[in-house]
């Protein structure tokens, strides 16, 4: 009986010891939800958005909600968000991205060194080398589509899921890009690199929020162990890109032994390809479902392709093309920014109001909610609409507004501050030039004509781009004329 009531009594000091936290009045509105420890982790996980949104019409704009034992500002005003972007004396990045790369690659670099990683990556992503890589890019994408045509019967349709399609050639393109690799007719280091990527990217999610059960887990682990030998030679052979030949060379200099280096090869694939593939998915899923924007685009690349290479000139302006790949990402891409809150600080909100947050917390951003699917800022924010980012007389639209303030950030796919995107020019040219090359060269239509762009996996909102929770059936056929009318 003694046993029985001890065994309740720590119950119960347990529970008050992992749910005791009261809110300041200079701190966000709380909100613990009612299960002890997990807090709100569950929908969090289940469908970000929707708690998100749910929350912001209770609390408004910044709250603190429990999510497995942490406690997590979110901010919702863009307005406010310099407020975090720029304070990186107290809110720090790199914490919560280690805990991540542990989580999911394993991976544990001794004298980890962002910034120097940063700096190397930034020098062949810009300029000249920025040139030669788009070039090199652009060579993949076009032997690798000419390969597939020369294995089809060419009058005949096809029939095949967009989403493969879509992520199965600029993955393979970027990863013989930038990793090097054998370039042989069936592209079969490629192909398999990308076969176990899919293994690894479809249980990615439950990986990061370490909810695999023992059958995920094996497989998965078999995955990763796969592609670590299959990125044994990134960076080490001839034909690997300067860049990956670099980055190799530091984590040799900073000690990382054979296999650290293989786990950071993994880090670097995902990084580059994760969000390439999706990104084209929703591009041509929109354009194949909105007839006229789909003749918008396609009118702008008939002006700027070059006739004697049939290609896109990369120099060439295509404001079309660039609105319609913002409005995709205004709706597709949906990171988390998220900073570890190193001491106790304040978050400064446009509007006049401050709010305290406590060492050990984190603060989150989510641009998926605001800007990006904010009705105030953005008119029927859940309709694509093509021309959303283009001013009457074609030029680029940057001015939105939120109560009455010009903003800075009206959309935020490719983070912000000094963690946005390193990758963004080349992101933008592959995608480019691989919607050119399908349109070009791909007769393509809806198998129903009446089909709608899929629903999104609502479990992968805070991890980049979404990606559907099924798949959209085409039919295609190789054109004999390629032409982009
Ligand atoms: C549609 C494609 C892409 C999207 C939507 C995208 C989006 C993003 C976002 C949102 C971040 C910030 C993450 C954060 O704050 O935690 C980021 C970081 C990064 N991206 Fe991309 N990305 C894309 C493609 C690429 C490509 C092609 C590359 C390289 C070739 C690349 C390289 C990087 C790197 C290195 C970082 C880390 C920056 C840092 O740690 O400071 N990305 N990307």
């Amino acid at each position: 009986m003694l046993w029985v009531i001890l065994l309740l009594f720590s119950g119960i000091l347990l529970y008050f010891s992992l749910s005791y936290r009261t809110r300041s009045k200079r701190e966000p509105p709380l909100d613990k939800g009612s299960i002890p420890w997990l807090g709100h982790a569950l929908e969090f996980g289940k469908d970000a958005a929707k708690f998100l949104t749910r929350m912001k019409l209770k609390h408004g704009d910044i709250f603190t909600v429990r999510v497995a034992g942490r406690y997590v500002t979110i901010l919702l005003d863009p307005n406010s968000y310099d407020s975090v972007l720029q304070n990186t004396t107290y809110l720090d990045f790199s914490r919560y991205a280690q805990v991540l790369m542990d989580r999911i690659f394993n991976l544990r670099l001794p004298n980890h060194k962002p910034d120097t990683e940063k700096t190397i990556m930034k020098r062949y992503f810009q300029g000249e080398s920025l040139s030669n890589l788009n070039q090199i890019m652009q060579n993949h994408l076009r032997t690798l589509l000419t390969l597939e045509m020369a294995g089809q019967n060419r009058p005949d349709w096809k029939c095949d899921g967009l989403f493969g399609l879509s992520f199965l050639s600029p993955f393979r393109a970027g990863y013989l890009t930038l990793f090097g690799g054998e370039q042989n007719r069936n592209c079969t280091d490629a192909a398999n690199v990308y076969k176990e990527y899919q293994k690894f990217d479809g249980l990615l999610i439950k990986l990061a929020r370490t909810t695999l059960n023992s059958g995920e887990k094996q497989t998965v682990g078999l995955a990763k162990t796969r592609l670590w030998e299959l990125l044994a030679q990134a960076g080490l052979r001839k034909n690997s890109s300067s860049w990956i030949q670099s980055y190799r060379q530091h984590l040799q200099e900073e000690g990382a032994d054979e296999e650290t280096q293989r786990k950071a090869m993994l880090l670097q694939l995902w990084a580059t390809q994760g969000n390439v593939g999706p990104c084209a998915f929703w591009l041509l899923a929109f354009l194949l479902t909105h007839t006229e924007a789909m003749r918008a685009v396609k009118r702008e690349f008939e002006s700027v392709t070059v006739p004697s290479t049939a290609m896109l000139d990369p120099k060439q302006h295509t404001p079309v093309f660039d609105s319609a790949l913002e409005e995709t990402l205004r709706l597709t891409a949906a990171p988390f920014i998220t900073r570890e809150v190193l001491q106790n600080t304040t978050l400064y909100m446009a509007d006049g109001r401050e709010y305290d947050v406590r060492r050990g917390d984190r603060v989150c951003l989510f641009p998926f909610i605001s800007p990006q699917m904010d009705p105030d800022i953005h008119h029927e924010p859940e309709k694509f609409k093509y021309d959303r980012f283009l001013k009457a007389d074609g030029s680029v639209k940057r001015d939105f507004f939120k109560g009455g303030r010009r903003l800075k950030y009206y959309t935020m796919p490719w983070g912000a501050g000094t963690n946005a995107c390193v990758g963004k020019p080349f992101a933008i040219q592959s995608i480019r030039q691989f919607v050119f090359l399908v349109l070009f060269h791909l007769d393509m239509k809806l198998c129903d004509p009446e089909a709608q762009v899929p629903e999104v996996d609502a479990s992968r909102y805070g991890f980049g781009m979404v990606q559907p929770n099924t798949e959209l059936l085409i039919q295609y056929k190789f054109r004999e004329q390629p032409c982009v009318l």
